[in-house]
């Protein structure tokens, strides 16, 4: 019998707790297979209402319960629906004590208490909490956390959680403790506890007010050299909160551990960050310039959060847009002013579209606030963090820099150690603004589905004046009532000579809206949303000729990448057809000088240069196809590749040859621009006929003296086939088989391979002695990797690529159900690809929905796929 659909949770059935607890002292025996956890808390009322205190509690064993000192046995365990039901408690506040078990060894959920590795370490957000011991696990139940942690002195000489220590020492029997106070009172999502034999480094940070911070960062031993970029962008994370927002740290110490087996990115914990090793740990030769980027924009969001997340929180799931939209806001302007603020706002917006826009056209599309969810765990999306970060950004845009200065500064004020709702952040940003009206603005929250916005001009020659429609509306899949949106579009007019002749930032707010410019002495050309100013699918009247004119002279360098965008989108679209249609492909003769235009161009810095190199994903055009062609689409975006550089393969040869590489390793915007743009070169020259460039591309592999180029060299030799390719893949192995994130890229760049033969190389690389299907890096860069972004494969003719990714994803939902449901991303195109294709992907979704004991996390997605 199949088992029941999960219960659905709802935003409007929200009710404050009917118990909160105050103070909770934890006692930890730590044992691999035999934790026992000693809980005492306090607790008190806060209903009128004769409800019972009922405490979530998941996988524990129950030892015992007391109540003010006494033993109390007017409890209800139901293991079914995870709870612990105390009848009858007194009153007025009590003092509440529960012993149980648990078995992080056997915990391969990675939530609560488990083991990567030696090291026991916690993950709790967002309802881990309660697989460690019996709790109100809920983000509106503060309470102010002690730690008591007793383990074996040998194995785990280092303990840590929350705070500060207050207490250590040592015990018979070879054991040692040590007790930690977090004066902070904190949701349970926030707790953390680390023990084990690590290696670590630490350094100190001055605050403004000229307190002392010890910065400790701890790992793996052998490890350690590879911590410093991560203690370098911690220190530079700490000033620039300071700088940009007046944010200072509030503990003596901030911890950061680095573990192998993590389901996410990293955790914000109070005082002590865990992070996926792969956010950590870094260093020239093994590490890329992405993987640097990467860390220090990490390192910088769980940072910030300690500001928007931490000492203020959301009241309830349905708000966590609230801490990360605002604080991947804060992480990309931190991004923006360390490296390049154009290559940073083109990056995320690429990853917006790649990820987001696709989730917002897709089945399980929602908005950044829900109103609904079976499992919270899945709401962990590009929607609710990047496009939550568009909507704070729209925010400055619509106050300007010092008036959102100003409302972060009025949001503190008057929540500082609160669970509140994204309404409150919406309320301080008003008062701080001459109450700046935000009532339509705050349909941004509850509305899903990317919006459209169309631009057309009139010049009127007489009257020297520019009329601007700007026009919005819904895509498909909008909610059948959606209400306009108040979108601020940023807005240029250009005139023949390449100068701005009027910038400014238009409010639309109605369907469609009319803005004048007036004293335009000639028809200028238009440049609309700069900056990406509303997260939106633009459409405009602009002729092929004038998308060429911004693709040279935007002063926008957002707009100026994306005209090049919309040029070769629309190339490529027609062209898709073509193939499908099975005719001849012919690339538009005028879009290839351009594009030699732009190789040619002295005046534009590396890493835009190499940006401009990249044409649209095959990702990015599936989102534009009524029906998915996915071999046509790899076919077309190969022909292009081949096209252009065909035609323009003295310049890009040029280009990777003059960048010399013999000077010191930097890591500054300027040496990884020149980076990225040798391997560009090098991947579009890989596509020319012949043996010529791939021996470039072995060469460039062999000499390599850091990963960038290393992986990079490896990544085309593959895409292109050629015959240096196993040569490539072995060395590599040999080289790197003991460094497992390394192995991660190597993994994908075979998982990713266009070619047949990818199928049969998951299968033997899964029996690789490096690969662990409990890590949950190595599942994403094999298979996770496979099913996303080998489209032509995953929708391999046979459906062999389905049935391997339904059965993988029902095998690990026994062990991990969150690894497990984020793997159904895969099957999210069943609405759009061709009914041959259907026919082979149904029974694999049928099969998934129909299986015993399924998880609510992949219940969830799939039910959603086949609705
Ligand atoms: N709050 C973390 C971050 O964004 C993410 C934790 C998500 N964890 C999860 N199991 N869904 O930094
Ligand atoms: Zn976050």
């Amino acid at each position: 019998m199949k088992t029941d659909a999960p219960k659905v949770i709802k935003l409007s059935e929200y009710k404050q707790p009917d118990y909160l607890v105050e103070t909770i002292d934890l006692t930890f025996h730590l044992d691999s297979t035999k934790t026992l956890v000693q809980s005492k808390m306090t607790v008190s009322k806060n209903t009128t209402d004769a409800a019972p205190l009922v405490l979530n509690g998941e996988e524990l064993i129950l030892k015992s319960v007391k109540i003010n000192g006494e033993a109390f046995t007017d409890y209800k365990h139901d293991e079914e629906v995870h709870t612990l039901t105390l009848n009858r408690v007194p009153a007025g506040s009590f003092t509440l004590e529960i012993e149980n078990e648990i078995n992080p060894e056997a915990n391969k959920t990675l939530d609560g208490l488990y083991k990567s590795g030696t090291i026991f370490c916690t993950q709790n957000e967002p309802e881990g909490f309660r697989r460690i011991t019996f709790y109100v696990d809920r983000p509106d139940n503060m309470a102010k956390f002690t730690t008591k942690i007793i383990a074996d002195k040998k194995l785990y000489p280092i303990l840590l959680s929350n705070g500060n220590p207050i207490a250590k020492g040592d015990l018979d029997g070879g054991k040692h403790f040590v007790t930690w106070e977090d004066p902070f009172k904190k949701p349970s999502y926030l707790y953390a506890l680390v023990a084990g034999d690590l290696g670590f480094i630490k350094d100190t940070y001055k605050t403004t007010s000229g307190r002392n911070v010890a910065l400790e960062i701890y790992c793996d031993k052998g490890n350690e050299d590879k911590c410093h970029h991560a203690m370098e962008s911690l220190k530079k994370s700490m000033k620039w909160d300071e700088d940009r927002f007046g944010l200072e740290y509030d503990l003596d110490i901030y911890m950061i551990v680095a573990v192998d087996a993590f389901n996410m990115g990293a955790m914000e914990n109070k005082g002590l960050n865990i992070f996926n090793s792969a956010y950590v740990l870094a260093d020239q030769k093994s590490a890329t310039d992405g993987n640097f980027y990467g860390i220090e924009s990490v390192i910088g969001h769980e940072y910030f959060h300690n500001w928007t997340g931490n000492r203020i929180t959301c009241r309830d799931w349905f708000q966590l847009t609230l801490k990360e939209g605002l604080t991947v806001f804060r992480d990309q302007e931190f991004s923006a002013d360390m490296n390049s603020r154009s290559v940073e706002r083109i990056q995320s917006v690429l990853g917006l579209r790649a990820s987001q826009f696709a989730e917002d056209a897709g089945p399980t599309s929602h908005p950044i606030k829900p109103a609904t969810y079976m499992e919270i765990n899945n709401f962990y999306t590009a929607t609710i963090y990047e496009k939550g970060a568009e909507v704070i950004r729209m925010i400055q845009t619509l106050l300007g820099v010092d008036g959102f200065r100003r409302g972060m500064d009025k949001y503190f004020e008057l929540f500082d150690g609160q669970a509140v709702r994204t309404e409150d952040f919406i309320h301080a940003m008003s008062v701080a603004n001459d109450n700046f009206d935000f009532t339509q603005f705050k349909n941004w929250y509850g509305q899903n589905g990317t919006p459209l916005l169309k631009s057309t001009s009139k010049y009127d020659e007489a009257n020297k004046r520019l009329t601007l429609t700007l026009t919005q509306s819904f895509p498909a899949n909008a909610p059948k009532d959606a209400k306009p949106y108040h979108m601020p579009v940023r807005v240029g007019l250009i005139g023949a000579d390449g100068k701005d002749v009027a910038s400014k930032v238009l409010e639309l707010k109605t369907p469609t809206q009319d803005f004048v410019f007036e004293n335009i002495s000639s028809k200028p050309i238009t440049s609309v949303n700069r900056d990406f100013s509303a997260p939106v699918k633009l459409t405009t009247d602009l002729s092929f000729d004038d998308q060429l004119f911004l693709m040279a002279h935007d002063s926008d360098s957002f707009n100026r990448f994306e005209a090049a965008q919309v040029v070769a989108q629309k190339l490529m679209l027609d062209l898709i057809q073509d193939a499908h249609a099975k005719k001849p492909l012919e690339l538009n003769a005028k879009y290839v000088a351009a594009f030699g235009k732009v190789l040619a161009d002295t005046t534009i810095d590396e890493a835009f240069k190499a940006l401009s190199m990249t044409i649209p994903s095959e990702g990015i055009l599936h989102q534009e196809l009524a029906e998915i062609y996915y071999p046509e689409t790899e076919a077309v975006r190969d022909f292009v590749m081949k096209t252009l550089a065909t035609a323009h393969q003295d310049i890009l040869l040029k280009l990777f040859t003059s960048i010399d590489q013999k000077g010191e390793y930097k890591l500054d915007p300027k040496a990884m621009g020149q980076r990225d743009l040798k391997i560009k070169a090098l991947n579009l020259l890989s596509m020319v006929d012949g043996d010529k460039y791939k021996t470039l591309a072995f060469d460039h592999f062999k000499s390599a003296t850091n990963m960038t180029d290393e992986i990079g060299a490896l990544s085309v030799l593959i895409n292109s086939n050629s015959s240096f390719k196993a040569e490539a893949l072995k060395s590599f192995y040999t080289k790197w088989k003991s460094e497992t994130l390394v192995m991660q890229k190597w993994l994908s760049v075979q998982a990713v391979a266009s070619d047949d033969s990818a199928y049969d190389n998951i299968l033997a690389l899964e029996k690789d002695s490096i690969y662990d299907r409990t890590i949950p890096n190595l599942v994403r860069a094999l298979l996770g990797q496979f099913a996303a972004n080998n489209k032509v494969q995953f929708n391999h003719p046979s459906g062999r690529g389905y049935k391997l990714v339904a059965d993988r994803m029902l095998e690990l939902d026994k062990l991990n159900p969150q690894v497990a449901s984020r793997l159904a991303s895969g099957f999210k195109d069943y609405s759009r690809i061709p009914k041959d294709l259907q026919a082979k992907m149904k029974p694999e979704l049928d099969r998934i929905i129909k299986t015993d004991g399924l998880s609510k996390n992949v219940y969830e997605i799939v039910s959603k796929i086949l609705a």
